[in-house]
């Protein structure tokens, strides 16, 4: 099941979704993190000192591994972010995940690596996410494996496909006006996909800010996460373990969990989509960058989901 993070910047999606990384390798359950923010803060939270190898290095590697022996995808430059799997194409299973590193409490973690000012706004941003949008294209997860991506904040996340290609969508909004003023904006991308979200509130100080979260966000609201002392002590560099969490924190992540795993695998609605980004894509920029007709990629007889893991080559 794959799971994204998004959020207004400074709600807590990295926070958030580290604790949920660590709650579900607690229960133990295999999780991949992935970092796929502008600044990368991640492995920190997860008590990495070093970033694992960044995605964005290896985005031919991963082209090449994933076109497999694909007939309809000549080259790893014919390539794209959206380009879909098809017949003969690398499908990953959850472990095959390729460039992750174990952190000390169990997650492992994979990073797009960091942006620099210079790539905001152009396709090198676009690019490096891109890495993590063509590896989720050709995963194949199931129930109990947990791939956990830390997005990046505000509107960016919906600039391309890649927020329509997970199970659920956390919207982590502090009860704030402009908390929840991201909300709104995502709910109308997300209805118009048919992509499922839960606003989780955070650093709520109490009955207030729950009345107000509710008030603006209705039956969206799936739980919430107090302020934390806890967490502003890990952020003052003392030792934090889970047990350290508030009690009702520990259990607003257990409510996470649950709400991942009722969800149902929309393998129809995945292939849909992807096909359907490829092409926009397609016809936007990339024809043109190639100098190929890509819509030539999507192969109609290829089937979404597990029964595609059965014709690896
Ligand atoms: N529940 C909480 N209790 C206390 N502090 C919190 C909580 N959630 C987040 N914080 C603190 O708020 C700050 C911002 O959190 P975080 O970095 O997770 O946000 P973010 O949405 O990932 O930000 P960015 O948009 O910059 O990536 C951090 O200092 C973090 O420790
Ligand atoms: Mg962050």
């Amino acid at each position: 099941m794959r799971v994204a993070f998004v959020g207004k910047g400074g709600s807590g999606k990295t926070t958030v979704s580290a604790l949920f990384a660590r709650y579900v390798a607690s229960l133990g359950d295999p999780v991949v993190a992935v970092d796929a923010d502008i600044n990368q803060h991640l492995a920190l939270v997860l008590g990495l000192e070093e970033a694992p190898e960044p995605l964005g290095a290896h985005l031919t590697e991963i082209k090449e591994l994933l076109r497999g022996s694909n007939p309809l995808i000549a080259s790893a430059e014919a390539m794209v972010k959206t380009t879909p799997p098809g017949r003969g194409s690398r499908i990953l299973r959850f472990d095959d995940l390729p460039y992750t590193v174990r952190t000390p409490e169990g997650p492992r973690l994979m990073a797009t690596g960091p942006f620099s000012e210079d790539d905001l706004g152009v396709a090198c941003y676009h690019s490096k996410v891109g890495a993590v949008e063509l590896l989720l294209n050709h995963l194949v997860d199931g129930h109990g494996e947990y791939v956990v991506v830390d997005m990046t904040a505000g509107a960016d996340s919906f600039a391309s496909g890649l927020f329509t290609r997970f199970d659920l969508t956390f919207l982590v909004a502090e009860p704030t006006r402009q908390g929840v003023s991201v909300y709104r904006q995502y709910r109308e991308y997300a209805a118009d996909y048919d992509v499922p979200i839960a606003v989780v509130g955070n650093k709520v100080h109490g009955p207030d800010d729950v009345e107000f979260l509710r008030e603006h966000v209705g039956d969206d609201l799936l739980t919430w996460m107090e302020h934390s002392t806890a967490v502003r002590a890990m952020e003052q560099g003392r030792p934090f373990t889970l047990d350290d969490l508030e009690p009702a924190n520990a259990e607003a992540l257990s409510v996470l969990v649950k709400a991942v795993d009722s969800r149902e695998k929309d393998w129809v609605r995945f292939g849909h989509q992807a096909a359907e980004f490829h092409l926009r894509n397609a016809r936007a920029w990339a024809n043109e960058r190639t100098g190929l007709d890509l819509s030539a990629q999507i192969d109609p007889g290829f089937v979404y989901g597990p029964a595609s893991l059965d014709c690896r080559p």
